[in-house]
């Protein structure tokens, strides 16, 4: 009973490896489309949300491997399809200026995300980098006006 249990739930395991999201954690990236910011920007934005919101995802060991990447590969697509820090030159004004506009909300509660988090105590933001990225966004946002 046992045995044929373990057995199923690793037929089921290799079965559901076929089911796969293919959403690559690195994509082509242009140069010219990638964001500029001062480094102390750069380098918090690097650590904290490229690993959802760029084309240079850093893939944990776990990255392919479902049923986990189901959710990883998801996160990174929602991500993506909202900001991606490697495109961000080939966005609209408009389009920048609204991410601008939700950014220092987004680091109050959601922003990285909690479960992504759990899983990377290094991207965890102190007070001090928070007041960072929103200076940043708003002077930014100023100067699109
Ligand atoms: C684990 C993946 C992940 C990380 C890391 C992450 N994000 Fe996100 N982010 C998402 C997803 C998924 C969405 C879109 C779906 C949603 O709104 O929940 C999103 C949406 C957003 C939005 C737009 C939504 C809104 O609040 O209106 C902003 C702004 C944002 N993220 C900023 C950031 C910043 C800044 C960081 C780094 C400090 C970051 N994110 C880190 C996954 C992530």
């Amino acid at each position: 009973m046992l045995k044929s249990f373990w057995f199923w739930t690793l037929v089921v395991f290799i079965a559901i490896q076929f089911f796969s999201l293919d959403i690559p954690a690195k994509l082509p990236i242009k140069k010219e489309q990638e964001l500029q910011a001062p480094p102390k920007v750069i380098s918090i934005l690097k650590r904290s949300c490229y690993d959802c919101h760029s084309s240079e995802v850093k893939a944990p060991w776990y990255y392919n491997i479902a049923p986990i990447s189901w959710f990883t590969q998801l996160h990174v697509k929602r991500a993506r399809d909202v900001i991606n820090f490697s495109k961000w030159n080939s966005y609209s004004k408009e389009r920048q200026y609204k991410l601008l506009d939700r950014l220092p909300k987004s680091l109050l509660i959601r922003m990285p995300m909690p479960s992504y988090l759990y899983m990377h105590k290094e991207a965890t933001l102190t007070q001090e980098e928070k007041k960072i990225l929103t200076k940043w966004a708003k002077n930014l946002k100023e100067k699109i006006k």
